[in-house]
């Protein structure tokens, strides 16, 4: 453990801000869509709900604990919290390998939220039709240099926050931008749900159809479910050894899981509907939300302030996740290898822009940043949310059901049967019924 002063959280309410913070973002707006829209809507939903609330709330509390009680980085957690010798913190170097990865492929998105804000600001959806807006997606992201660029700035911008430290910058920020987040979508959603044939879409997303629960669409939920609450990788170990008082870290997680939630099943909401009353395919994918959501704005009496604002807020909220991703890598860096907090953002973020601009490529048509089919981007979010995110979750449940004493309410009882079980079934499932 560190003996040098290290920053605290300035209130419970910090906590839950920046956690918030750093599980709200384009899992929830963008990679949620596109799951439950790949995995069968409704059916996805609910075994999304189930994992979210039984799995995620205690895996997220097992986190806070591990962070709050070593008051330090991922690997250090482990190294200070386990026997000196045993490979307890190869799990934490698990964390940061995984905090990087996702970090690139998830500032390739960024960017793009980076890039459709200038689009909405120059007013480049107004009066377009669906191609025309179908073609931009593609033209942006086939763009020779354009989607770098905005990664590149999204990374710089993140680089920043960061170097500021845990209270100016992240606690700041998070606690006054998320709920007008909620509210422009809570907009939107009324909107959405006003269109024409916005029924079927509806039906879509909140009708199940059991026979579709398939290995697959079980291990897309757990991976989504915890790539949405930021959870098995050390992100909330890092905020948890932030927290400098007694509180109560379980109503700080319930909170934080159901706000996700909701915003989770809010943008479903907003983009099913509207997805099938312009007639995309629920399965588009990547351009799922960045199709839909400019036509729903299109179709609103002041969409482009709207439009301008939603963008605004994405970024934001975009920006939060980015900074948690990178505080992994600083905390990591600045701890183990004493560099100063600049120096370590500097090292992260130059880092991550490696791999970041391939994945950020590998869009392109043509691209020879493939293997197989997958591209580099599908590639390093297969990796860290379907096996990565899975098994660091389950040790540290392991480790805190296991290895730590004093652990007695039920939540506990979870951490140490319930959360290990489950996972690993879905994990193996999933293997075997490929
Ligand atoms: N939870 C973020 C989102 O839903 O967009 C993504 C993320 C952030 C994953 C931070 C992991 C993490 F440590």
């Amino acid at each position: 453990m560190s003996d040098k002063k290290r920053e605290t959280f300035g209130s419970k309410l910090g906590l839950i801000m920046a956690t918030a913070g750093s599980a709200l973002g384009l899992g929830n707006i963008y990679r949620f869509p596109c799951e439950a829209g790949a995995n069968g809507g409704a059916a996805f939903l609910i075994v999304y709900l189930v994992i979210a609330l039984l799995i995620g709330t205690p895996l997220m509390v097992a986190e806070f604990v591990i962070g709050r009680r070593s008051k330090s980085n991922p690997v250090g957690a482990f190294r200070c919290l386990a026997s000196a010798k045993s490979a307890w913190p190869l799990l934490g170097y698990l964390g940061v390998l995984c905090a990087f990865l996702i970090l690139a492929f998830y500032t390739t998105v960024a960017g793009w939220t980076l890039g459709y804000l200038g689009k909405a600001a120059a007013g480049h959806f107004s009066g377009q039709d669906l191609p025309a807006i179908q073609r931009q997606f593609a033209d942006f992201t086939n763009h020779p240099w354009l989607p770098v660029v905005c990664q590149l700035a999204f990374l710089a911008l993140t680089a920043v926050v960061v170097m500021r430290g845990v209270k100016d910058g992240i606690e700041r920020w998070s606690k006054i931008l998320m709920p007008l987040l909620l509210v422009i979508m809570v907009v939107l959603c009324v909107k959405s749900l006003t269109l024409s044939g916005a029924g079927e879409g509806l039906a879509f997303f909140f009708k199940p159809d059991f026979s579709k629960i398939t290995g697959r669409v079980l291990i897309s939920a757990l991976g989504q479910s915890f790539f949405s609450l930021s959870i098995g990788m050390g992100a909330l170990i890092t905020y948890g050894s932030y927290i400098s008082r007694k509180d109560n870290m379980v109503s700080s997680a319930v909170g934080v899981t159901l706000a996700d939630t909701l915003v989770a099943v809010l943008a479903g909401v907003i983009i099913f509907p509207a997805a099938f009353s312009f007639g995309i395919q629920p399965e588009a994918g990547a351009s799922l939300a960045f199709t839909t959501l400019p036509m729903v704005f299109q179709q609103m009496t002041g969409g482009y302030f709207f439009c301008l604002m939603f963008f605004l807020l994405l970024v934001i909220a975009t920006l939060t996740s980015t900074i948690s991703l990178l505080e992994v890598i600083v905390a990591t860096l600045t701890e183990e290898l004493h560099l100063s907090r600049a120096k370590s953002a500097l090292v992260g973020a130059a880092g991550t822009a490696v791999i970041g601009v391939l994945a950020t490529l590998s869009f392109r048509t043509g691209s020879p940043l493939h293997l197989g089919s997958s591209t580099v981007f599908d590639l390093l979010d297969h990796a860290t949310a379907l096996y990565m995110m899975p098994i660091g979750g389950l040790l540290i449940v392991l480790f805190l059901g296991w290895k730590m004493n004093g652990l007695r309410k039920a939540i506990y009882l979870i951490i140490r049967y319930l959360a290990p079980v489950a996972i690993a079934v879905i994990f193996v499932s999933q293997l075997l019924m490929r």
